[in-house]
């Protein structure tokens, strides 16, 4: 647990954080990272909170498995939780198909980190999560002593991609919607999986706000000073990238196949790889050079 800013904490690991904002009446909690993750947030509370008492909202960016998967652990331990997302999250996770395949994700990491036995079956029952509070662009949840959360409507990365700027503290707390950084140099992967064109837009909205610290959903905090130069990162990278993938889409006559693979290659294998997991970043890079392809076809029938 590290605190970012004044009643901003971080619980869990870089890797896989879980953010805390503490209202002198309510308790925010923001993502609750895959479900081997569970029993280290649940360590971290009770640092900020005091034994015993934990957060009243759980709040989620996106419903990726790996910003909801230890919801229904965290729900085991404090019941009287309520569970927010999106509109599109809720309806997304009243469905048993994304509820299984969350779980499958949640219980491959579990049994990979020799966890079992902190998890009972329910831990992964993710069709029994209500959606209490749907959240929608605008939304200011108020959590006094000066302490508030915005709701700014950020898709591109999913459909139901939210994230919640601070005013307080000038912060934003932005999921997967601005990329994460994977590498050791400033680059900035982009997460564009839902729609190229809407998470280009998402940056411009988060970037209105004029945040002072971001904090991604991966690794990094974006601090004080740096913003500006991160945004412009943000937006660059996502332009060359998808040039790129238009070039080497061409090169290969459309075969998405040979485009995923060189991009690997090229990208994946470098410095720049590491910190992501490889799985996952295929899985993305497949869906984006998809949706890429997609759009260059529409054109061309356009
Ligand atoms: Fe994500």
């Amino acid at each position: 647990m590290d605190q970012i800013l004044k009643g901003l904490y971080r619980l869990g690991s870089r890797e896989f954080p879980a953010f805390l904002v503490v209202g002198s009446h309510h308790l925010v909690q923001v993502d609750a990272g895959p479900a081997f993750m569970g029993p280290g947030y649940l360590q971290d509370l009770p640092k900020v909170l005091g034994k015993g008492r934990g957060p009243d909202f759980l709040f989620h960016t996106h419903s990726h498995f790996d910003h909801i998967g230890s919801t229904p652990f965290l729900l085991r331990h404090f019941p009287e939780i309520k569970v927010g997302g999106s509109e599109t999250f809720a309806r997304r996770l009243s469905r048993t198909k994304t509820g299984n395949s969350i779980a499958d994700l949640n219980r491959a990491l579990v049994r990979k980190s020799n966890m079992d036995r902190e998890f009972i079956p329910g831990d992964f029952d993710y069709s029994f999560l209500t959606v209490k509070q749907i959240l929608k662009e605008g939304d200011l949840i108020d959590l006094g002593g000066g302490v508030s959360l915005e709701v700014i409507a950020t898709p591109g990365h999913t459909s139901d991609s939210l994230s919640f700027f601070l005013p307080h503290l000038e912060a934003v707390l932005a999921g997967d919607a601005l990329g994460i950084i994977p590498g050791d140099d400033s680059w900035v992967a982009p997460q564009f999986l839902s729609s190229y064109e809407n998470y280009l837009d998402s940056i411009e909205r988060i970037r209105k706000r004029a945040p002072k610290t971001i904090l991604l959903g991966h690794h990094s905090v974006v601090g004080q000073g740096e913003c500006e130069r991160f945004f412009n990162a943000a937006v660059a990278d996502c332009l060359a990238f998808r040039e790129m993938i238009e070039q080497y889409l061409k090169e290969s006559e459309m075969k998405e196949e040979m485009v995923v693979q060189r991009i690997q290659a090229a990208e994946y294998h470098t410095l720049r790889g590491g910190k992501q997991p490889e799985a996952a970043f295929l899985l993305n890079l497949t869906a984006q050079v998809h949706l890429i392809s997609k759009g260059m076809k529409g054109d061309r029938v356009g």
